[in-house]
């Protein structure tokens, strides 16, 4: 008992370490190694993950786009009139514009994102170019009970959760998320949402380990940041990106392998890595049309509609909150 006790409080984060400090360091005290997908998002990560979404290799910006711009309209006519559209984590609004130009029964937009500065940014910019539209930006954790703004609760309200960003979490994740969204967004709510579909492994393989070496980038940031915010000493060097599609688990699958046998120094603790071993940072499942359909089923929706790419890459589907 004793020495388990002495590793537990060496591990213990001191008081005053941040979220950041405790999530870093309980992720890679786990086993396997692990790192909250979240902190991706720093404003060098912010900039990395828009530099994805133009790679060749990565498809599921593309299709989304094209699938909201050709079938937008038909999308907006499930909406009543009036309805307020609520955002999931909004970040850009490039998506929802195209949503908005094509559902004239949306009046209302409701962005939810924790970033407080990208939040106000978009939604200021969205007004000059809508001055009839309500835009009301709420700032939280859209995974978290939020509270909306007084004038949609009397309005019909649709959800849109774009990005395939369902798929970063958990299959029972997934679920708590919809159940949530149903409670959130109440009686009668439709919910637009992008979910990337299974297919070739060479494609699905390429959308996240690109030629241009980005989404390796991307990935080796989360050390980068690290080293920025938490007196962290990782080389980057002796770290490498690996993505790939765990076909019994139906998901990308990324994780930093460490090239070596070595030590890492963070907020004064030490972390050994063996040659070979590694965090993994992310999941990213796939989803057959029906299985998802068979997902939003059991998590308070009834599917109501699908649309796909051309190539049948990618699918957004229109789901109704079940009665009871
Ligand atoms: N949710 C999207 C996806 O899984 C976007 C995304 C999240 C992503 N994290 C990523 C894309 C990391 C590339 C790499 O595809």
């Amino acid at each position: 008992m004793a020495p388990q006790a002495q590793i537990a409080r060496r591990f213990e984060p001191s008081v005053g370490e941040s979220s950041f400090a405790c999530d870093v360091i309980a992720g890679l005290t786990a086993r396997p190694k692990r790192l909250p997908p979240k902190y991706f998002y720093d404003e060098a990560g912010s900039q990395l993950f828009e530099q994805i979404t133009e790679l060749p290799e990565y498809y599921p910006t593309r299709c989304e786009l094209a699938i909201l711009s050709e079938h937008g309209a038909d999308m907006g006519r499930l909406l009543p009139s009036d309805t307020a559209l609520v955002e999931f984590g909004s970040g850009s609004t490039r998506k929802a514009r195209i949503l908005l130009a094509a559902a004239p029964a949306i009046t209302a937009y409701v962005p939810i994102d924790i970033s407080s500065e990208m939040l106000a940014n978009e939604a200021a910019a969205l007004w000059r170019d809508h001055p009839q539209l309500a835009v009301l930006p709420v700032e939280a954790d859209f995974t978290r009970p939020f509270r909306l703004p007084p004038p949609v609760a009397a309005q019909p309200r649709a959800g849109f959760f774009p990005g395939s960003t369902i798929g970063n979490f958990e299959p029972h994740e997934a679920s708590a998320f919809l159940r949530h969204a149903a409670r959130m967004l109440g009686r009668g709510a439709i919910l637009i949402i992008g979910v990337d579909l299974i297919k070739d492994v060479g494609v699905l393989n390429a959308a996240y380990d690109d030629a241009a070496g980005v989404t390796a980038k991307f990935n080796l940031n989360l050390l980068a940041r690290i080293n920025r915010e938490l007196e962290a000493d990782f080389d980057l060097d002796t770290f490498s990106h690996q993505a790939f599609y765990n076909t019994e688990r139906r998901r990308i699958e990324m994780h930093l392998a460490s090239r070596k046998r070595q030590n890492v120094r963070i907020c004064g603790r030490v972390f050994d890595f063996r040659a070979g071993e590694t965090i993994h940072t992310e999941n990213s499942y796939k989803y057959a049309i029906e299985s998802f359909g068979a997902l939003a089923r059991g998590s308070g929706w009834t599917p109501r509609a699908v649309w796909t790419d051309e190539k049948g890459y990618f699918s957004v589907h229109a789901l109704a909150v079940a009665d009871h």
